[in-house]
């Protein structure tokens, strides 16, 4: 009896652990090399990232190994996967077998708390909570708040100007429509203060994780302490606000803040909600600075597109009494201008890919994954795949006239499933209105005519994309 509970007590266990080693031996590994220690392929991806051939990269491995590969990429075992299943499986398995994967210095500079570090349960819930602010019914609400924000951006840095560079405007307004109606900070020597920290938090987010002073990742945590600081600040005086009778609908803040949970407590905490408004400033500016940068671009380069969107643009103009604000409806008519955006989308994706980490070994596609090994996927590999998408390298945006000839998981540059990009909709109503001033208000001409770019690693054209602009108003004045 002894014997036998020794046996069951030790052994078994033992030899459990046995065979499921050797079940795991006997598991390949996908094939590639994972290159020199620590370097690994980290500096030839961001190398072709910088020369615009990240694309050329990533397809010559696939045709190299296959659908699955392994690589080490920043400092990590990593196996890249490609493919509609592929994305799939990195979409719907999150919180299972997958977790997501951040750089150590991302996790350092926004917070352990954001989104991006949360799983399961908690991961849910917070989402949830930015959700309710972020859905359609609630964005309806602020059209006007983003509309003013375009138009005073506009009198401001393009009336009057005969050259501007796209780039940095763009993030500019972008920058100040996240705080005029996520933070509700109002324009001025503050939000000033916030937007000067804010960019020197960002500085250091894809940088080398070491901590010495006069490094960027350096003066990244200082302005991340700063930027908590006065996010800390903020909510304590929304806080107030709430308790002297304010709506909490007054900005994404007040509305965490008055999310209550089941014991009647917050459900967000306070250190959830900074960490929050940090990301979401960082996933949130540069993105769409970029997508409306790229249309701008496009509608220089494009005279058929630049017709179609003008006569689009200029019809919900004309229905509408002159200086009345764009409203809801006025939005949904702008398919057109819309299809354009998601066809930039499509072929140059602003986020090229993502990690995620296993929680376990993965059998995947007849390879072993380590558990704790990283899951590379990347937008591009579907977005250009003939089969899913005609003739991928012709601009067309009326393949996306019917959206169930778009095969689930083939078109993600907004990601999919648990983790899908929340800012879809924020982003959308914010490059469509700044699409309809920007064209009915000027005619622009490109100053680099190469249509090159670089990623760094979102997309950034040649010199930040100078053009030379002319406002119709000027040109109305003349006639
Ligand atoms: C053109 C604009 C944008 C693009 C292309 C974009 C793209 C993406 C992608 C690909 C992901 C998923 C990453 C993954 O699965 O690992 C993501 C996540 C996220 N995005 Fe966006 N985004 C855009 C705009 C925005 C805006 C305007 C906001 C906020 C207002 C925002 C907030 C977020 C947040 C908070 C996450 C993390 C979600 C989570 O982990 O649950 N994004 N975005």
């Amino acid at each position: 009896m002894n014997i036998l509970f020794t046996f069951s007590l030790f052994l078994l266990p033992l030899l459990f652990f046995l065979v499921k080693r050797r079940r795991r031996s006997l598991k390949k590994l996908p094939p590639g090399s994972l290159g020199i220690p620590i370097i690994g392929h980290s500096l030839n991806l961001l190398w072709a990232m910088r020369a615009n051939t990240a694309e050329k990269w990533i397809t010559e491995r696939a045709k190299r190994y296959g659908p699955v590969s392994k690589l080490s990429l920043f400092g990590k075992p990593t196996v890249f996967i490609y493919g509609l299943a592929a994305n799939k499986f990195v979409f719907t398995s999150d919180g299972t077998k997958l977790s997501n994967q951040q750089t150590e210095s991302v996790k350092m500079i926004l917070g352990d708390r954001c989104l991006l570090e949360l799983s399961g349960e908690d991961h849910k819930r917070v989402r949830n909570a930015l959700a309710s602010f972020l859905k359609p019914d609630c964005l309806k609400n602020y059209i006007g708040k983003m509309e003013e924000e375009i138009r005073i951006h506009l009198e401001m840095h393009w009336q009057g100007k005969m050259k501007v560079t796209v780039l940095p405007l763009m993030k500019k307004l972008t920058f100040n429509i996240i705080c005029s109606l996520l933070f509700g900070l109002e324009r001025g020597a503050r939000r000033d203060v916030f937007v000067k920290y804010f960019q020197q938090m960002l500085g250091g987010m894809w940088s080398i994780p070491i901590n010495l002073p006069f490094t960027r990742f350096n003066r990244s945590l200082k302005a991340s302490a700063k930027v908590q600081k006065l996010s800390k600040e903020l909510i304590c005086e929304k806080r107030n606000e709430l308790k002297k009778g304010a709506s909490s609908h007054q900005d994404l803040i007040t509305c965490l803040l008055s999310i209550r949970g089941d014991d009647t407590k917050g459900l967000v905490s306070e250190d959830e909600i900074i960490h929050n408004v940090m990301l979401i400033m960082a996933a949130g500016h540069d993105t769409s600075a970029v997508l409306i940068t790229l249309i701008v671009r496009l509608l220089a380069n494009d005279a058929t597109v630049y017709e179609a969107v003008l006569r689009e643009q200029e019809e919900i103009k004309n229905s509408k009494p002159s200086g009345e604000l764009l409203n809801w409806e006025d939005l949904a008519k702008m398919k057109y201008s819309w299809r354009v955006a998601m066809e930039i989308l499509r072929t140059i994706p602003p986020i090229f890919g993502g990690f995620r980490k296993t929680l376990e070994d993965i059998e995947y596609e007849g390879y072993l994954i380590p558990k704790g090994w990283q899951i590379f996927w990347v937008t591009s590999m579907t977005h250009m795949d003939g089969n899913i998408f005609p003739e991928p390298c012709t601009f067309d945006p009326t393949r996306f006239e019917d959206p169930a000839a778009i095969p689930p998981y083939s078109y993600i540059p907004f990601g999919g499933g648990a983790r899908i990009c929340p800012g879809y909709e924020f982003a959308k109503i914010e490059t469509l209105i700044t699409i309809h001033y920007l064209v009915t208000q000027f005619t622009w001409k490109l100053c680099c005519s190469d249509n090159c770019f670089r990623r760094d690693p979102l997309p950034v054209p040649t010199q930040n994309l100078p053009i030379q602009i002319v406002s119709k108003k000027k040109q109305e004045n003349r006639s």
